[in-house]
């Protein structure tokens, strides 16, 4: 039986922490589809148009290194506003979604729009300058000296292109378990899924 959670949820709101958290609790496999964005995103970046990019990838692409910069990020989040963009990556999350055994998968339209019949789903969120600070700490234990008001600024930049594309717009399933983990430690969060997860599995038909 395949068994699909959906993640959703505003970028470093803690929803990469939680998802390969539940994948791993509940023996799923992952997928992370911003790196289908970013893939896309890195390949613009190098000039390729978008829409080709989107067509022409590969599972290989996601293991690219560089997809995690902020440069990337952007051009990501402005790549996933086209709607050729997003109709081009439908197939390859929605195969995953459907793989024996099981998947998690997080994005932000996992429980909307690719997997609208996922038999769990959670919204993952958090304050802005909660989700800035914790960018910022990653950023600078991983050397970079940028100010928290640059991520901040990068933060509500990227939220506002996500929540207000036409096209798939970040907003929780109405289905969709909310968490907020601005209060959170990382265990509780994960605690916090994994009970919504069985509780839904639990009122699952069959
Ligand atoms: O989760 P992330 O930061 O790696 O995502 C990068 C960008 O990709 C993000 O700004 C919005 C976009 N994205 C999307 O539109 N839909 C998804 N399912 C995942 C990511």
């Amino acid at each position: 039986m395949s068994f699909t959670i959906a993640i959703d949820g505003p970028a470093a709101a803690g929803k990469g922490t939680v998802s390969r958290a539940v994948a791993g609790h509940f023996g799923l496999a992952y997928l992370d589809t911003g790196l289908l964005y970013r893939v896309v995103g890195r390949k613009v970046l190098d000039g390729v148009e978008p829409v080709e990019a989107a067509q022409g990838l590969v599972a290989e692409d996601l293991r690219a290194e560089g997809l995690r910069g902020a440069d990337v990020a952007q051009a990501a989040s402005r790549v996933a506003a086209i709607p050729e963009v997003r109709a081009a990556l439908v197939d390859f999350q929605r195969a995953f979604a459907r793989r024996a055994g099981g998947a998690v998968l997080d994005g932000r339209d996992i429980g909307t729009v690719i997997c609208p019949e996922a038999e769990a789903k959670l919204f993952v969120t958090a304050s802005a300058e909660v989700r800035a600070r914790r960018r910022w700490l990653e950023l600078r234990e991983a050397g970079s000296d940028v100010e928290l008001e640059a991520v901040l600024a990068d933060v509500h930049e990227r939220d506002a292109r996500d929540t207000e594309r036409s096209e798939a717009p970040l907003r929780p399933a109405d289905d969709a378990v909310v968490l907020d983990t601005s209060d959170l430690s990382i265990e509780e969060a994960v605690a916090q899924a994994v009970a919504a997860v069985n509780a839904a599995r639990d009122a699952a038909p069959g």
